[in-house]
């Protein structure tokens, strides 16, 4: 959580030009301290996000007894304590903005001897957690929050875990990997079953530290009682943090530019399918396996955009990337209808609502619907947006602003350090016109 309000003026800029790379993965770079705390032996991970979310897990582990060093810029080295070896910390654990943090912790916290209470910031405490508690209880695990269903949860550690078949009702990833990592410390086998494949990092990753996974797109199975043996981790460049410079790299004329080590697992690559059926250009190159999924360079040029309707079928594969694939569509011609994308609004804020406020503020015509949003493509023009302090909203907005005649003022994006530390300085670089402002008043 960032204790100091910022504010950005943006405004449009130059074509976007350059080769560059962007931070480590989120989702790989907590599930990395995680399952490398509690492995036999040293693991190293390089390329790990300095972003808030990712600081407030090292941290977290470290609270438990975790010997993590940082010997440099994004590089950890974890001191693994094996799957018993975590100690009872001596307060509340802060997750921060963090909901991977949060879900993905109490699934491996149910299965300690000890008590713990896991917190956030204002916003992590609005968001829903019945979600992990529910199939963690039918586990045995003892967890409960105050008013039932938001943080802080509060763990009660000594309860024997019994291994479950869970058919989640939504496709989250969080969900699945909070039972998973409960599943490590059960009785038997676990297995999860998803009404749509989300991205399967924890599955991949436990494999690669050496404990069996059974797993195929929308399910995943495994038991407890193996160990997890230390590693070293790569981690690529986040696909959520790359698809801000995508749209900016699409909707500015005149552009090229090229990402190098993306991460391209096709369960978080939606957004190049539904920018490509909208006319975008972007090509990948040299594409490699890793051990946490594919990764390639991008390039990216200029090509102007068409409405669709979204294929409910990707929302899945892209549901991180809706504040900026909304920017795409208001810069498109013609119509885009978004559907089946009611978790958008449990994110880190009501991102449907957030969107569509911010578009209309810039001249927008966009309509909210329960689980998603029409938008009219067209001309935006500048006023004032609010992020509602969520990261992806205030870069989506800055993006926009690469369009706009006149500046966008964005207000409360300190959070955009959760994710993508160093993102002002990096698109200035690159060709936004962005700066830091004094606070908006009203
Ligand atoms: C994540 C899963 C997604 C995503 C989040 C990271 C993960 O959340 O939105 O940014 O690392 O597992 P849900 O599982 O709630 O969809």
């Amino acid at each position: 959580m960032s204790a100091v309000r910022e504010d950005w003026v943006a405004a449009r800029g130059r074509a976007l030009s350059g080769d560059t790379g962007v931070p480590g993965d989120k989702s790989i770079s907590h599930r990395a301290v995680m399952l490398a705390a509690l492995a036999d032996g040293v693991s190293r991970i390089d390329g790990f996000l300095e972003g808030e979310d990712t600081r407030a897990t090292a941290a977290i582990f470290r609270a438990m007894g975790v010997r993590i060093d940082a010997p440099s810029e994004s590089t950890r080295v974890v001191h693994g304590v094996g799957l018993d070896g975590l100690r009872a910390p001596a307060s509340l654990l802060d997750c921060g903005n963090s909901g991977t943090a949060m879900r993905l912790l109490s699934g491996l916290l149910a299965g300690q001897p000890f008590d713990t209470v896991l917190g956030g910031d204002a916003s992590l405490s609005r968001r829903p957690m019945l979600r992990v508690m529910a199939p963690l209880r039918a586990m045995g695990a003892a967890i409960d929050s105050d008013d039932g269903e938001r943080p802080p949860l509060r763990i009660a550690g000594g309860h024997r875990l019994q291994g479950i078949r869970f058919d989640s009702p939504v496709a989250s990833a969080q969900v699945k990997s909070a039972v998973l990592l409960a599943g490590l410390y059960a009785e038997g086998g676990t297995e999860v079953h998803e009404p749509h494949p989300t991205r399967d990092y924890t599955e991949r990753m436990l494999s690669a530290f050496g404990w069996p996974v059974d797993y195929a797109p929308g399910m995943a199975r495994l038991a407890g009682g193996h160990r997890l043996r230390a590693r070293d981790i790569e981690v690529p460049g986040d696909f959520s943090s790359a698809a801000f410079l995508i749209v900016a790299a699409t909707l500015v004329p005149g552009s090229s530019l090229v990402l190098r080590s993306v991460g391209v697992d096709p369960r978080r690559t939606g957004l190049l399918d539904a920018l490509r059926a909208m006319g975008a250009d972007i090509r990948e190159r040299e594409r490699r396996a890793g051990a946490c999924g594919p990764l390639a360079d991008l390039e990216v040029r200029y090509a102007p955009l068409h409405g669709i309707a979204l294929p409910e079928a990707l929302v899945a594969d892209m549901i991180d990337e809706f504040p900026v694939f909304a920017i795409a569509a208001a810069c498109a011609q013609g119509t885009t209808r978004v559907t089946g994308a009611a978790e958008l609004r449990v994110k880190e804020s009501d991102r449907i609502h957030a969107m569509a406020t911010g578009l209309a503020a810039l001249g927008a015509d966009v309509r909210e619907t329960p689980d998603g949003m029409v938008i009219e493509g067209g001309r935006l023009r500048a006023g004032r947006v609010d992020s509602l302090g969520d990261h992806r909203i205030a870069m989506a907005f800055a993006v926009a602003a690469q369009r706009v005649e006149g500046e966008v003022a964005i207000a409360d994006v300190a959070n955009v350090a959760t994710s993508f530390p160093g993102f002002d300085a990096l698109v200035r670089s690159l060709g936004f016109a962005l700066e830091r402002a004094p606070p908006i008043s009203g």
